[in-house]
């Protein structure tokens, strides 16, 4: 069965509302007619409902940066998933490293915000990868494969075919240093491989995979040649319609 591409623009701590106008209106009509792929934006949370609304009706779907566990309650800063539902967003980025880095997102925080996720039926895009620390011991396919475990624990096949993980070495991002087009691919067959053994082979085949970190117009389409790489989330360059509409348009 073949993966259907999704590209992830992730606009991070970017962009105001009137700034989101601007880069919306300039995008939607540079990927007019795209079919063959999964074309998702990420904004700030205070843009969520303007983004929502601007791409109703077109190929873009939008997706949220974060998502709660819980549906409401003393959670300050949060956002549940039923409120991400209210405004029609698809998908959610759970585990970024910079929220695991800098806010304290745990492995077992991000399997909850995971299975809240897919309970409201949102789509989670769930982020692992290792440190620069990490590649250099060696050991960085069993780092992402824990991360891969913990993220999955307790979910059932069906569920897992459902997701979308995001492999982003975390030296890659924001960095201008891409990991090589074999790099990329070595860790995403890995963790096809690992939800194969957690789950099992339709599961390992529906799972889409992303390569995330310095992904550029000049890279993608050598990415996505590669067989276990479904994708892309894209920091930097999404924040620029012409670089993003680049990128979604790999395929030229
Ligand atoms: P980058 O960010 O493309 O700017 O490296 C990717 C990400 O962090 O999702």
């Amino acid at each position: 069965m073949p993966r259907r591409p999704i590209i992830a623009g992730n606009w991070k701590m970017n962009k105001t509302v009137a700034e989101a106008k601007e880069l919306v209106n300039e995008f939607i009509p540079l990927v007019n007619g795209v079919g063959d792929v999964d074309i998702v934006l990420c904004p700030p949370a205070t843009a969520l409902q303007f983004v929502t609304s601007a791409v109703k009706d077109t190929n873009i779907d939008v997706g949220s940066q974060n998502v709660h566990w819980e549906d409401s309650g003393a959670f300050t800063g949060e956002i549940a998933p039923p409120m991400l539902k209210e405004l029609g967003v698809k998908y959610a980025i759970i585990g970024h490293s910079e929220r695991r880095e800098y806010f304290g997102e745990t492995d077992e925080g991000v399997n909850k915000r995971a299975r809240a996720a897919l309970k409201a039926d949102i789509i989670p895009i769930i982020c692992v990868g290792e440190s620069l620390e990490t590649r250099e011991k060696g050991d960085y396919l069993g780092f992402v494969a824990g991360q891969v475990k913990a993220a999955l624990n307790g979910f059932s096949n069906e569920e897992i075919g459902k997701l979308v993980i995001a492999y982003e070495p975390i030296w890659a991002i924001g960095t201008g240093k891409t990991a090589t087009f074999e790099q990329a691919e070595e860790v995403c067959a890995h963790i096809r491989k690992i939800v194969a053994d957690i789950a099992d082979k339709s599961a390992a085949d529906a799972i889409r995979i992303q390569y995330g970190g310095s992904v550029k117009p000049a890279t993608i389409a050598g990415l996505m040649e590669k067989e276990n790489v479904d994708g892309a989330l894209v920091g930097g360059a999404a924040l620029k319609a012409n670089d993003f509409s680049q990128i979604v348009k790999f395929k030229g």
